[in-house]
């Protein structure tokens, strides 16, 4: 990781519902324009680390540190929160009854002026830039799953988050899309910007990822630069996993061939 401070910072996240331990002291650090990839066995608590992220869950204790600033702390407005860190979720959850463009532009009318400014030509933009100008006009049932998935990723890009999270970007998607997931991930509007992505397609964290973290049982067991995380240098933990999920994939490369 560069020199400069995290753009977020968690420091020993927990979270138990019930008797349950969700999540136990998890600390990571992201850096400005860093992607990391988390990859982990279902029910491991990726999805619900994301979730305290935003604020959707709150988590019992710990800091979530945005640039220095403990978003935990009571005063911090969940909305104000989701304006700085945008979420794209797998199902889309788009407004099914509103276009395309009113989709993207719903939360900039909502959000008040100064996120009204020019958002119809952010939006336009946005969506040239996800492959749909030619969609705006349509409605969210008139689209395929990859085309809502991007629809999604617009609207979340159109409030120029400083970090957005993924959650299972692909799960949903037919490899064609899931290929245009990833040019669009390689594209002028993702490269750069600060992410989390949630996902069990190892293909496509190889592919995007600038470092990989591994979770289980709630806690973060494994880190490493994605060169690493991929070759014979990963920790055994995360290399099981991951000749599990990629069982055809053959023996790793050493790091220095990749
Ligand atoms: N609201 C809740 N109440 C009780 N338990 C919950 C709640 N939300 C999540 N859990 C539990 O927390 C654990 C982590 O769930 P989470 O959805 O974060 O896993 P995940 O790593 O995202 O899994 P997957 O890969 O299947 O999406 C699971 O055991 C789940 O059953
Ligand atoms: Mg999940």
């Amino acid at each position: 990781m560069s020199g400069s401070a995290p753009v977020l910072s968690l420091r020993g996240l927990c979270l138990t519902i019930g008797t349950h331990r969700i999540l136990h002291d998890c600390t990571l650090d992201l850096a400005e324009g860093e992607t990391v990839v988390i990859l982990g066995p279902s029910g491991s608590g990726k999805s619900t680390l994301m979730r305290c992220l935003n604020l959707l869950l709150r988590a019992d204790s710990g800091q979530i540190l945005f640039r220095g600033r403990d978003l935990m702390a009571r005063h911090v407005s969940a909305t104000e929160v989701r304006r700085m860190i945008g979420m794209v979720f797998q199902d889309y959850c788009l407004f099914e009854h509103l276009d395309v463009r009113a989709n993207l532009l719903l939360a900039p009318r909502t959000a008040g002026a100064g996120f009204l400014a020019d958002a119809d030509v952010r939006a336009m933009n946005l969506l040239a830039a996800v492959g749909l100008a030619d969609k705006a006009d349509r409605y969210p049932h008139e689209l395929s799953g990859g085309q809502q998935q991007r629809v999604a990723i617009a609207r979340a890009l159109v409030m120029q988050p400083e970090l957005m999270l993924f959650d299972e970007p692909t799960s949903a998607l037919d490899p064609e899309s899931i290929e245009a997931l990833q040019a669009l991930f390689r594209s002028d509007a993702l490269v750069g910007m600060t992410k989390i992505i949630v996902t069990h397609d190892i293909a496509f964290a190889s592919k995007v990822a600038d470092r990989i973290v591994f979770m289980e049982g709630g806690e973060i067991v494994a880190e490493a630069a994605a060169g690493q995380a991929f070759s014979v240098d990963a920790s055994p933990r995360l290399r099981r996993f991951l000749t599990h999920a990629m069982p055809h994939a053959g023996a790793f490369s050493s790091s220095t061939d990749l």
